[in-house]
């Protein structure tokens, strides 16, 4: 593990142990909290983030998928595709599989646990790669990114969805005290982890963002790359080409 790499405990395990770690221990109230401590505007970030993928797909990848709720913004703009989710935490896609059968979706979503570092899936298979909140938890995040390359077809698109950091006064400094000082307390009361919401916070200041996270999809392969900033810069849509 690198002397710079932010974890969840800090302690000797590696990224992707403490990572899993924390998402199996909040799963049971994960959904709850994205929609409190967002107040329901991840949702509509989802929207706008599959907006961005061609109307014609038919075989979708979601990485890190969770509890799918990407998924399922997926079919239901494109109720023909057909979803494979994969995430590490098995007690997030435990909680996403009761969804699926809840909501009927057997037949468009599918979840498998598995790693992006390591996908078990064929090179040139998916018409198009989606990651919401997910690639910023990973151990090594080229190696990732590359893996999802991998997969796509040529001329795929690939769509991530990821905290950044607004930039402008005075809304940087209003959301900055929100985010470092108030989220990790309801965080801590409702999921009952002491650190899975103050890792957020300290995650999100550490990771590229904007023209660097870009710089990265495009030394990873990606062409035609862009990005959209949502809601003054809380988190960012990032897409490209194979
Ligand atoms: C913040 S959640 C996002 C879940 C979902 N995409 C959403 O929009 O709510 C991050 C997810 O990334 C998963 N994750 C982290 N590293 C991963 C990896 N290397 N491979 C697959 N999933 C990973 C975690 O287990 C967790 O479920």
């Amino acid at each position: 593990m690198s002397e710079q790499q932010v974890t969840p405990y800090n302690n000797q395990e590696s990224k992707k142990g403490q990572v899993t770690t924390m998402f199996d221990k909040i799963a049971p109230y994960y959904d709850f909290l994205n929609r409190l401590l967002s107040a329901g505007i991840d949702t509509i970030w989802r929207k706008k983030a599959i907006a961005k993928i061609d109307s014609d797909v038919s075989e979708v990848l979601d990485i890190a998928t969770g509890t799918a709720d990407l998924a399922f913004e997926i079919v239901k703009q494109h109720p023909k595709t057909k979803v494979t989710g994969v995430d590490v935490s098995n007690e997030m896609l435990e909680v996403g599989r009761k969804k699926v059968i809840k909501r009927n979706k057997s037949e468009s979503i599918t979840l498998d646990l598995g790693d992006s570092e390591n996908l078990q899936y064929d090179t040139n298979h998916f018409d198009a790669i989606t990651a919401a909140f997910g690639v910023r938890n990973f151990e090594n995040l080229e190696k990732g990114l590359a893996e999802m390359y991998r997969v796509l077809k040529p001329g795929g698109q690939m769509v991530i969805l990821e905290f950044s950091r607004p930039k402008f006064f005075p809304f940087k400094q209003l959301y900055n005290t929100y985010f470092k000082y108030v989220l990790p307390v309801i965080g801590k009361i409702t999921s009952k982890d002491p650190r899975a919401y103050q890792y957020l916070y300290e995650s999100v200041q550490k990771f590229p963002d904007y023209e660097n996270f870009d710089m990265i999809l495009k030394k990873i392969g990606l062409k035609n790359t862009s990005w959209d900033s949502l809601s003054l810069g809380i988190c960012t849509i990032y897409t490209g080409r194979k």
